[in-house]
């Protein structure tokens, strides 16, 4: 899938050479936030984004798959697993209006979710477990309606989990383990989830009061 998204575009490449291709089709909202992505990463040991340079176009960036829509390459998808990234996600990844799948899962981010985050309205992937981040979870998130995965476990977060998470219609699988969060796990989780079949909470303060009824839901809290 992300060779034939691609083929196009490396054909556009190599046809006039590499140096100008970046300029040919470009979205340059799309390049200026990556940048700004970059900037906030001081730390990279493993060298994971040492091609992110204006030598080749942004779809060609390790970690990076792209969209060809509305005459524009639009980022589809940022993974960055595992690389030992630090330190901040930077607000301007909001501004990847295409990005449907973002897995910065396994670094050492540590700064709090950003807000902003719900600007990016297609979002059905998110897996930023495994890091160092801080703070509450936006009730923002419940904006994100097309996510069908949500994966946070494994951070510093705190506070309740926000009811609106119960407006994310489309979520199979909440994973929320491994946090500080507390209190009453918000009843529209599983009142207004039905597509949910994974739920992990483990590790946390939360309130005992499960609903007998969890229908098919697989819980490990
Ligand atoms: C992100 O979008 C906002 C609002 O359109 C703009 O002000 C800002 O400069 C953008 N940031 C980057 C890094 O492109
Ligand atoms: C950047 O690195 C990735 C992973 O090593 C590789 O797949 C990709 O082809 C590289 N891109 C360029 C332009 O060298
Ligand atoms: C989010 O989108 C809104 C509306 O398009 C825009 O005004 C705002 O600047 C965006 N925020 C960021 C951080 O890009
Ligand atoms: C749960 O669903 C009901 C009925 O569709 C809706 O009125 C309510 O706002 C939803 N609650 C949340 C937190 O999304």
């Amino acid at each position: 899938m992300p060779m034939l998204i691609l083929l196009p575009l490396l054909l556009l490449c190599y046809g006039v050479g590499n140096i100008h291709c970046s300029t040919v089709h470009d979205n340059s909202g799309d390049l200026k936030a990556l940048l700004d992505f970059r900037q906030g990463i001081p730390s990279d040991p493993y060298g994971a984004m040492s091609n992110w340079t204006m030598n080749s176009h942004f779809c060609r960036w390790n970690g990076i798959t792209c969209t060809w829509t509305r005459r524009q390459w639009r980022v589809l998808s940022l993974a960055l697993p595992d690389k030992n990234l630090a330190r901040k996600i930077s607000c301007s990844l909001c501004n990847l209006t295409f990005l449907v799948y973002l897995d910065l899962s396994s670094n050492n981010f540590v700064s709090p979710l950003p807000d902003a985050l719900t600007n990016c309205s297609n979002l059905n992937y998110l897996d930023l477990s495994s890091n160092l981040l801080v703070g509450t979870i936006p009730p923002k998130l419940g904006l994100l309606s097309h996510l069908n995965f949500l994966d946070l476990r494994s951070n510093h977060f705190e506070g309740s989990i926000p009811g609106e998470l119960g407006q994310l219609v489309n979520l199979r699988s909440l994973i929320l383990g491994e946090n500080s969060l507390s209190g009453e796990i918000p009843h529209a989780i599983f009142n207004n989830l039905s597509s949910l079949r994974y739920l992990y909470l483990y590790s946390n303060s939360l309130g005992k009061a499960l609903p007998s009824n969890i229908g098919e839901l697989s819980l490990i809290s």
